[in-house]
């Protein structure tokens, strides 16, 4: 027993922010951002918070799938920008759904989080436990992130993607997950400072920091060591793949993956350009942008790979169905 994606959906806030509106309030350039990321535009959202794109995201996805919320027997949100540390945004979409029949939480694995939550579901579905499940990836990275920072501000966007997933005999083939604590410092962002009435200190939010180039180091050994273990270890050639499906956070990420695995860039689809690096809604909103385009057809296989601040990592070897 596996699981299969049976719906996609997704949600983006309305507001275009394109890379010349920034270079009104920073000292940056559309030359500099499209050079250095593929990055042209991407979503920020004003009103709606991480919970309200995940649940529009999630009304979409049970609608492709032709799935009704009581069905559900899990509900796993992936988040690094949640918008409550409790009740987790994964509950408030399970009651405003009306699912009561799911049990519901947020994951924190970065932009790894919907490959981790994939895993989860898959996890339960193999031991006999629950048979239908929703997985959601759903950012508001706009509220930590600092936008006097130029070198992490112009690359984030928010947005949201959700797919229903169903036991049956087909679907995911194999996946991998991965963590290294020792390098949490090159991607960060602290949910509020101490303080409380011994320090007389009032805790404030944190804001996102990272070094860069580190974690395009760290992406770039990643993504193709993930893909060629996948390939190995379910004997299978490059040939045997129709689309690596990558998180998308830089374009120069993805054409450095591209050449160490020797795969022409037809097979790395990108929505980088349009959304930017939305975390964890980065592969669902690229999934349904293929699919939208009909680039995904049952028999296909499939690899979706995501890295992310933990650092975590993980991928997904998946015959379409
Ligand atoms: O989901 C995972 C999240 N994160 C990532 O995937 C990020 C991975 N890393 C990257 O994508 C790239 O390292 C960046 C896009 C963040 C930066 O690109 P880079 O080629 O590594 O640039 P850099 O950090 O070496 O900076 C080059 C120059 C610096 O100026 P100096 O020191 O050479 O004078 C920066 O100050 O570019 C400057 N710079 C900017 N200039 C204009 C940094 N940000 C900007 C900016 N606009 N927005």
């Amino acid at each position: 027993m596996t699981a299969r994606i049976t719906g996609i959906g997704t949600y983006v806030p309305d507001k275009i922010v394109t890379n010349d509106e920034l270079a009104k309030i920073m000292e940056t350039s559309d030359e500099w951002i499209v050079s250095r990321t593929g990055i042209h535009e991407r979503r920020i959202s004003i009103t709606e918070g991480t919970r309200e794109l995940a649940l529009k995201a999630a009304r979409n996805a049970l609608a492709a799938a032709k799935t009704e919320p009581e069905e559900l027997d899990i509900i796993i949100l992936g988040t690094s920008s949640p918008d409550y540390h409790y009740p987790s945004d994964a509950c408030y979409v399970q009651g405003e759904l009306g699912a009561g029949n799911a049990a519901a939480f947020d994951i924190s694995a970065a932009c790894s989080g919907f490959i981790f939550a994939m895993n989860i579901v898959r996890g339960f579905f193999e031991a006999g436990i629950y048979k239908t499940g929703l997985i959601i990836g759903a950012e508001t990275l706009s509220k930590v992130t600092n936008w006097s920072d130029r070198s992490t501000s112009v690359l984030f966007g928010d947005g949201a993607g959700a797919a229903v997933l169903k036991a049956g005999e087909t679907g995911i083939i194999d996946m991998i997950m991965g963590s290294d604590g020792t390098m949490g410092d090159v991607l960060k962002c602290p949910s509020r400072t101490m303080g409380n009435f011994l320090t007389g200190e009032k805790p404030e939010a944190g804001f996102m920091t990272m070094d860069g180039q580190a974690v395009f180091k760290f992406a770039v050994k990643k993504i193709p060591e993930t893909i060629e273990l996948l390939l190995e270890r379910n004997h299978l050639a490059k040939e045997d793949i129709t689309y690596y499906v990558l998180h998308q956070a830089n374009e120069r990420i993805i054409e450095a993956a591209a050449r160490r695995i020797r795969e022409p860039m037809e097979k790395f689809p990108m929505t980088i350009g349009e959304y930017g690096n939305t975390s964890t809604a980065s592969i669902p909103l690229l999934l349904s942008h293929m699919e939208r385009q009909g680039m995904l057809k049952p028999g296909q296989k499939i690899i979706m790979s995501g890295f992310g601040a933990g650092m975590t990592w993980g991928a997904a070897l998946v015959q379409w169905v």
